[in-house]
């Protein structure tokens, strides 16, 4: 195919690198929002002068007819070509002869292809922030459902205090939430009309950007032709949300993990989501998981991939800029196909309320209540947290539970012990003693999961 560019070169381009520039495997991705492009620009030189009424509705036919050919899967393009951009002229010219030439008027590819790829990461960006509130709701219907489970929770990986299995799903819609905010703030820098730039000083042709920004449902347009050129902050933007969206994921990937090891877990993920050993035959590994956890390091590495290709890159267009789609396209596409997976997992998890019960048989997890209840006696907590200490140590060095402990023996080390201090050993009555906004406390469960159902049904 004749190049975009060919005019002043009297050698062929060598073949290797021919090859090796192409972009089209990867940018096609971008063909729907090319297309979309190409017919608001048609429409603006035509306001311009460039194209008479009778090109322009021919031009925008053919248009039209690729892309919905393109909708229906049917299009074929030709693999050979340098990159999307050059696909479509190709296609079109072959529907409409030379008309198709004058279709690269007022532009160039450094903002055409800048502004088809802020049009992919507006369209992929909702298209995951849709994917996370199904997830968010899944998780809260989990909650809805293991209000009643309670367990030790963790901290340092080791069993803590008590809470709800459904506050534990309650922290993972919060940590989601947070993954979902950065992905909305991303979107800001998608929405600009950067159409006008052409290669980087503007373009000599009245081209109505207020139009083009309406047809492609832009709020604003661009202040600097030159930065919008060389700009690909706002790939960037969507690469750390997704980053800190992967982060999120593989943090309650590894919460389930760990729940999977010895013993058994509260929180059972489904065997749909696991695979076998080749050689153990007893194996039931819950890859999902892992794959789920080790894919926060691929974003990651995407996010620093673009990060290097930028770092100390003169402003404007420069090639280099190219390599941006590998990372962008693989992170979108991964972190699509990460949430899909991760919504139907959760959808059937299943909680293990034997389990849950068999974990409070520590009651180590009761040693805070039991300083908290010696500080409402009038002992100041630091000397309560010392008492409990050592109550904690004499029944690990005898291998007693504390609720076994004699109330004559509590009292050497807690003189202010009464009879009433063996309801402290008991799971539903540690939760319902937190009082405080956000705690376990089941009212307080309940209407956290209600706030949730509220937000995420709309
Ligand atoms: N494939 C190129 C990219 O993604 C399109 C822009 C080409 N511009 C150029 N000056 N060679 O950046």
């Amino acid at each position: 195919m004749k190049k975009l560019w060919g005019g002043r070169f009297k050698k062929k381009i060598d073949a290797g690198f021919e090859r090796f520039s192409a972009s089209f495997a990867l940018d096609r991705r971008l063909l729907a929002y090319d297309l979309e492009i190409d017919a608001a620009h048609v429409k603006a030189l035509q306001k311009c002068g460039v194209l008479s009424a009778a090109e322009t509705s021919k031009l925008l036919g053919a248009i039209k007819e690729l892309a919905d050919k393109h909708q229906k899967g049917r299009l074929i393009l030709n693999a050979g070509a340098e990159d999307v951009h050059s696909a479509i002229q190709e296609a079109l010219k072959a529907k409409v002869g030379d008309l198709a030439d004058k279709l690269h008027t007022a532009r160039s590819r450094n903002d055409l292809v800048s502004q088809s790829a802020r049009l992919y990461c507006r369209a992929e960006g909702l298209k995951i922030i849709e994917a996370v509130r199904k997830l968010q709701l899944e998780i809260i219907r989990q909650a809805e459902s293991s209000q009643d489970v309670l367990l030790p929770g963790m901290t340092h990986l080791q069993n803590a205090q008590v809470v709800s299995q459904a506050h534990i799903f309650l922290a993972y819609a919060e940590m989601l939430e947070r993954a979902q905010l950065n992905l909305r703030t991303a979107q800001t820098l998608f929405d600009v009309c950067v159409l006008g730039c052409g290669a980087l000083a503007g373009v000599a042709y009245d081209l109505d950007q207020k139009m083009i920004a309406r047809d492609l449902g832009l709020s604003r347009i661009t202040d600097n032709s030159y930065d919008v050129s060389g700009d690909r902050d706002f790939v960037l933007s969507l690469l750390s949300a997704i980053t800190l969206l992967g982060l999120e994921l593989s943090r309650i990937a590894e919460d389930l993990l760990i729940g999977q090891t010895r013993g058994g877990a509260v929180v059972e993920l489904d065997e749909a989501f696991c695979t076998g050993s080749s050689m153990m035959p007893q194996k039931k590994n819950a890859d999902f998981l892992e794959l789920a956890r080790g894919m926060a390091g691929v974003f990651a590495a995407n996010l620093n991939g673009l990060l290097m290709v930028l770092k100390g890159l003169a402003s404007s267009y420069n090639r280099d800029l190219q390599w941006d789609k590998k990372f962008l396209f693989d992170s979108v596409e991964r972190s699509q196909a990460l949430l899909d997976i991760f919504t139907r997992a959760f959808r059937t998890l299943r909680v293990n309320r034997d389990r849950a019960k068999a974990l409070l048989k520590d009651e180590s997890v009761y040693a805070t209540d039991l300083a908290d209840y010696l500080t409402k006696k009038g002992v100041s907590f630091h000397e309560a947290h010392r008492q409990v200490g050592e109550i904690v140590s004499f029944g690990e060095a005898n291998a007693v539970a504390l609720s076994k402990i004699g109330l004559d023996i509590l009292k050497r080390f807690a003189p202010k012990a009464e009879g009433d201090v063996y309801d402290l050993f008991d799971a539903l009555h540690s939760v319902q003693m937190k009082k405080t906004q956000g705690s376990t406390n089941p009212n307080e469960v309940k209407k956290q999961i209600k706030k949730w159902k509220e937000r995420l049904e709309v």
